[in-house]
């Protein structure tokens, strides 16, 4: 059985990060989101792994390795441009060698990870077994029908009119026969060959897909609301561990995680939440669900539920900062220049909110 992470796409829900980083490294909990699929795929005993990339391609290349840090073995498949999930598929043919294969989207989290799902398919006899989790706004996403015997007899992307609520997680499983049908289908009216074609041309075609419902927690990280929730559910699974420096002005409360390296000083720091390496906190609040990476600085500050990502420096500001989401090497910073005003240097697609 061998691996597919999907790590390429356009991730133009996530802009301004994408426009210069892979969003499958956004971290969630100071992790990139992405290891935690590989993890998950190394778990189930599948470490045969293509990753598919895509302009933000070196740096998954530079993150990732060769795998070895896993355990694993890595192929790299370049994808010319974002034509779909299925186009994925097609490009890693010669990857896939006719071996059954696990499909894992690079920015999607299981909380309870892939191993029985993938053992289910291993010790079965189907053509391909899609991972379906019950929700409350199937509109939304890929939606299966399922017959009396169990069988998936349906798929549906975003129906106005769902006939279920069980939408397509982001993990698949596939033999060989998917390469017959990511050839036998046409683009999308959004210009994609979508794998809900694909897996809806092997129900035509009479071949055996079986769901697998999930009852844990799941997330696809297209969003910074997602981001920020998936943050929160990983931080929650923590338990405390200080040992980075700190001082005995300082107050710690709760799972705090200080990586060794972080330095705290005068400041109530408020679990859940993680400080990276390199970081300094100073006469300021961190509350909880915030995560800090590595050789930030933050002073003067109130902080919560928020991602800050490495070499970012944040001073004085005014009043909390909350569910943001921060790029690297940012600087917001209280001045004491008159006339007072705001000054914003903000790159495109970017947002920023004053409450
Ligand atoms: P999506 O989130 O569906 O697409 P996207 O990355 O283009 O994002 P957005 O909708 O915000 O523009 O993709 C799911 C995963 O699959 C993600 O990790 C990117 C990856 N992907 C590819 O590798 N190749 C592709 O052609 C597409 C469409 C996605």
């Amino acid at each position: 059985m061998k691996g597919l992470i999907l790590s390429g796409g356009k991730g133009t829900r996530l802009r301004p990060l994408t426009f210069t980083s892979a969003k499958q490294l956004v971290p969630v909990a100071n992790k990139p989101v992405l290891f935690y699929g590989i993890e998950a795929l190394v778990a189930a005993g599948v470490r045969d792994l293509g990753i598919v990339i895509g302009h933000t391609g070196d740096e998954i290349r530079a993150a990732v390795g060769d795998g070895s840090q896993w355990g694993a073995e890595v192929t790299y498949i370049p994808q010319d441009a974002p034509l779909g999930l299925a186009h994925a598929v097609k490009i890693s043919r010669d990857f896939m060698a006719d071996d059954p294969f696990v499909m894992y989207l690079g920015d999607n989290l299981v909380k309870d990870g892939i191993t029985t799902f993938v053992d289910e398919f291993r010790s079965g006899s189907h053509n391909a077994q899609i991972l379906l989790a019950k929700v409350a706004n199937p509109q939304q996403f890929g939606v299966a029908e399922l017959g009396p015997d169990g069988e998936v007899v349906r798929l549906e992307e975003k129906p106005a009119e769902p006939r279920s609520d069980l939408a397509l997680v982001g993990v698949y499983l596939f033999d060989h026969n998917i390469f017959r049908a990511v050839d036998s289908i046409s683009p999308s009216p959004r210009g994609e060959l979508e794998i809900t074609d694909a897996i809806s041309w092997l129900i035509e075609t009479n071949l055996a897909v079986r769901p697998h419902v999930i009852r844990g927690w799941w997330k696809d990280t297209g969003k910074v609301e997602d981001m920020l929730e998936a943050n929160r559910i990983v931080l929650d699974t923590f338990t405390r561990n200080i040992e980075g420096e700190t001082d005995s002005d300082s107050v710690f409360e709760g799972k705090v995680v200080l990586e060794p390296g972080a330095v705290v000083r005068k400041s109530v720091v408020r679990g859940p939440c993680i400080i990276g390496s390199g970081t300094l906190i100073e006469s300021t609040f961190v509350g909880p669900y915030t995560a800090v990476q590595k050789d930030c600085r933050i002073a003067g500050c109130e902080i919560e539920n928020s991602i800050v990502l490495e070499g970012s420096s944040l001073e004085a500001i005014p009043d909390r900062v909350e569910g943001s989401l921060i790029g690297r090497g940012v600087s917001i910073h209280r001045g004491t220049r008159l006339p007072k005003a705001y000054r914003f240097v903000v790159g495109d697609n970017s947002e920023v909110d004053i409450f």
